[in-house]
């Protein structure tokens, strides 16, 4: 599928290739952050709203399909999970936020436990946040992009399941998404559009990351 991406040039989609075909491997799940590993290179963080597509991202960059835990079940995720890209880059899968089912203490639990770790991590370069492109920003979303511009996080917008959308809404919620980044401090100004199902976009996404890794 064409998606509206921003276009890279073949030296930054080669190297984003090149780094997304080393082995990747489940570090820890932690459940807390004092069980967090060393902080001792790049590392890039996956946060979304429940359901959105962060554990099936990871998947479908890495080409594994098993590697990070994916489910219908919204709420499957409840640790952070850290996976080694082969000592380039760090890459986190966290729990999802806006979980309506879940009870509340659970919320504020994974709420604290989130905003602590983005507040906390040293080596964290960027939060992708993912947005399911059928639903386009909700409150929660906002409020996470409040936090990470008040506490310096730089954020970058994925849209997620592009398969589900036909191009002129696709388009018009990439816009609306851009228009409100415009407003955000600490947003990266480009929104990346993909689909973990056809492997649309992907491409662009390794090569932005690229860029945050650790050099070759
Ligand atoms: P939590 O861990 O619960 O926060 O969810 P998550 O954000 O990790 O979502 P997950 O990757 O588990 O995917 C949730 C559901 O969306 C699963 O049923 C996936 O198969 C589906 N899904 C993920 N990516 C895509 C996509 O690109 N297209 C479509 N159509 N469905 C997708
Ligand atoms: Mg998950």
């Amino acid at each position: 599928m064409d998606l509206p991406n921003p276009v890279f040039d073949q030296a930054a989609l080669d190297a984003g290739a090149r780094l997304f075909r080393r082995p990747c491997t489940f570090v820890r799940g932690v459940l807390e952050l004092a069980q967090m590993p060393e902080p001792n290179m790049s590392e890039i963080t996956f946060a979304g709203r429940s359901n959105v597509g962060k554990s099936s991202l990871i998947n479908a960059l890495t080409g594994h399909g098993g590697l990070a835990r994916t489910s219908d079940t919204p709420g499957r995720t409840q640790e952070i999970n850290f996976f080694d890209l082969e000592g380039r880059l760090m890459l986190t899968d966290l729990p999802g936020y806006g979980y309506a089912q879940a009870p509340k203490g659970t919320v504020d639990t994974w709420n604290e436990f989130i905003r602590r770790y983005l507040k906390g991590r040293p080596n964290l370069r960027r939060a992708l946040v993912l947005i399911d492109s059928r639903h386009g920003l909700k409150e929660n979303d906002l409020a996470i992009m409040k936090l990470m511009d008040d506490s310096a996080v730089n954020y970058q917008i994925i849209m997620t399941k592009a398969d589900k959308v036909k191009p002129g809404p696709l388009e018009a919620t990439r816009d609306a998404i851009a228009a409100e980044l415009a407003k955000h401090v600490a947003g990266h100004p480009d929104v990346l559009v993909t689909s973990s199902f056809d492997g649309s976009g992907l491409d662009a996404v390794r090569a932005a990351l690229s860029e945050l890794a650790r050099p070759e």
